[in-house]
């Protein structure tokens, strides 16, 4: 067996699991907040949230747009807002943004707010359960907007043992997924997309291939970025020769003069991980809406 089939067989298990632990949390939390990789907004969403976390209201979190094209960002914000979606940009790695995280959730439960007051239980805490897919920044984001109140709350009714709950202040408390939560890994170009970030392990894809679809995605979209970076004059029309050029720029070559088509991947990736390329996102609003 491949180890991408092993990746994929190992899911529907977590899937089950995860659904079952949400629904019975559901009844107790007020809001779901889900954290999305704002570089790639559409495959790093979980493709079932609004199925299993049935009415209750959804704000978007947009983090590491510390690294996403800031014009996209605002565009997608904008985009949630026209769905009745309130997000937000956050850069958890400098906690940029988290200011707006209350006003975001208060936002986002006007009307139960609203209504705790007319009831006479004006302090009654909001309770938001954080959700997201692996390595979009939960984890960061967290231990960030905690900042060391992370506290178990298993004593409280209907909460199963084990949940992580976060009080942030007297209003305000957050409840980490209970379980792992899933992209649409089925599908390829997700799955491609999620791999260029580094979401999804070296290996699974084959890292020439993975490279080759990156430069087609940055001559689309990113032309000037990435020929300034690899000090191109031109771009090829086969993003194969471009990756070829790129690595003899940087000396990758082999025997016979040929370039190390695979170093030369791997740097480009690593490249784009880190931002050297420059503030990029990967999907847009217009191929979407
Ligand atoms: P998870 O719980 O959702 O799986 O993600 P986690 O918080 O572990 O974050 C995954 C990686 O993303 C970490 O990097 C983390 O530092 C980075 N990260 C989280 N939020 C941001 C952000 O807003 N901007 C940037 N640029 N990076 C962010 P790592 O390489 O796994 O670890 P390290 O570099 O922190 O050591």
């Amino acid at each position: 067996m491949s180890s991408e089939m092993q990746h994929i067989q190992w899911f529907p298990g977590h899937m089950t699991k995860t659904r079952r632990k949400i629904a019975e949390v559901l009844p107790i939390i007020d809001a779901v907040a889900e954290i999305v990789d704002a570089r790639i907004p559409v495959s790093s969403r979980n493709p079932d949230l609004r199925d299993i976390i049935k009415d209750k209201p959804l704000m978007i979190l947009l983090n590491k747009c510390d690294m996403a094209d800031p014009k996209q960002t605002a565009r997608w914000i904008e985009y949630y807002k026209t769905q009745g979606i309130h997000a937000i940009p956050i850069d958890c790695k400098t906690g940029k943004g988290l200011s707006n995280f209350k006003d975001i959730v208060k936002t986002t439960l006007k009307d139960k707010l609203e209504s705790y007051r007319e009831k006479g239980m004006a302090g009654k805490p909001l309770r938001v359960m954080v959700v997201g897919i692996t390595n979009v920044g939960k984890s960061t984001f967290i231990n960030r907007i905690a900042g060391g109140s992370r506290v178990k709350a298993e004593n409280r009714p209907g909460v199963t043992r084990g949940n992580q709950w976060v009080s942030i202040d007297k209003q305000l408390e957050l409840l980490d997924t209970p379980g792992v939560l899933w992209p649409k890994f089925e599908d390829q170009t997700v799955a491609e997309r999620l791999a260029f970030t580094g979401a999804v392990k070296d290996g699974i894809l084959d890292i020439e291939l993975l490279a080759v679809r990156l430069i087609d995605n940055l001559k689309e979209s990113y032309p000037e970025l990435f020929m300034a970076r690899y000090n191109l004059a031109e771009l090829e029309e086969d993003s194969y020769d471009i990756l070829c050029a790129i690595g003899k720029k940087r000396g990758m070559v082999i025997r016979g003069g040929e370039t190390d088509t695979v170093r030369a991947s791997a740097m480009l990736l690593e490249e784009y991980r880190n931002c050297k390329i420059g503030r990029i996102s990967l999907e847009r609003v217009e191929n979407y809406a």
